[in-house]
């Protein structure tokens, strides 16, 4: 395991996923009834940017701090921004923070940390919180044990390091067996977008398991026309809630603007027979 988050904390495909994250999450707040959070890859759940390991790429100069600075108006962000602003200086709020953010206190909120250095410094953020649960555990293993919830209503996000050449596969797997113990909840998935043919083959691979609705959302900087760059990011929502994209796609538009990807674009498309079309802007 040699991914570490500090890194790429910040950097503008946390800013796409950690945004898409806290619009799914508003919509949770539209009913008084407890929802519970699974976040099978949880990372440190904080990081500070000004640390040896973060200024070592500076990936948040092009991501979060570019956001902070833009001169656009920044309304849409306007949720994502608060738990930013929320935290102490220097800080960038990992998935975990974010999710702790929205729990009501009927909520919670399960953590999977493989890593046993990060699993420390996150459990060391929650050990004491009553509404949350810390495992150093594989995620994937965690998704078996935990679902479905007892609430029946629960956001799942998953987000792993991508350092296994199978992890599309595994990916897949790990939804299929999710969705078959829980078919009404929320997943997020994230994937980096380098070379489009295994990302085609995982399209594929999640059209066969038939489940209705499935929303692929691209982010790219630009044409992928190279292979071995990391051209943009990828999001699969299962069970999207209803008019998500009418918040989402402008938003991200306008993250295009402020990250001043000029070739960059959006790109949506539905993997699920019932809902099969496409939509690109
Ligand atoms: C992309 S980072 C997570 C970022 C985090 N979700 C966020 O948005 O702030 C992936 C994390 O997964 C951890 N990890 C790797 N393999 C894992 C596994 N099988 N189960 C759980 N965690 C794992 C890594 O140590 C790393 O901290």
């Amino acid at each position: 395991m040699n991914y570490r988050h500090i890194y790429h904390a910040g950097n503008f495909l946390d800013v796409v996923k950690h945004f898409v994250l806290t619009t799914l999450l508003q919509k949770f707040h539209e009913k008084e009834n407890a929802f519970s959070i699974i976040d099978t890859h949880a990372g440190i759940g904080a990081y500070q940017l000004d640390s040896i390991q973060a200024l070592k790429t500076n990936e948040a100069q092009q991501g979060i701090l570019k956001l902070l600075h833009s001169p656009h108006d920044k309304s849409l962000f306007e949720n994502y921004l608060r738990i930013i602003h929320a935290q102490k200086p220097g800080i960038y709020p990992g998935s975990p923070l974010i999710f702790r953010a929205f729990l009501r206190s009927q909520d919670r909120l399960w953590l999977s940390e493989l890593h046993p250095e990060d699993f420390k410094s996150l459990n060391q953020i929650f050990h004491k919180d009553p509404q949350v649960k810390v495992f150093h555990q594989d995620g994937y293993v965690s998704l078996k044990a935990l679902l479905p919830p007892k609430e029946r209503r629960g956001l799942i996000l998953i987000d792993p390091p991508f350092e296994d050449r199978h992890e599309f596969k595994a990916l897949t797997e790990g939804l299929y067996e999710s969705y078959k113990r829980f078919s009404t909840g929320v997943y997020m998935i994230w994937f980096p977008i380098k070379d489009l043919k295994p990302i085609k083959k995982f399209y594929a691979s999640l059209r066969e398991l038939e489940i209705p609705k499935i929303l692929a959302v691209e982010f790219l900087r630009h044409q992928p026309t190279i292979a071995e760059m990391l051209n943009g990011t990828g999001l699969i929502i299962v069970n999207p809630p209803w008019k998500l994209e009418e918040k989402m796609v402008p938003a991200l538009e306008a993250l295009l603007k402020i990250f001043e990807f000029k070739q960059g674009y959006v790109r949506l498309e539905w993997l699920s027979e019932e809902f099969s079309f496409k939509k690109v802007t």
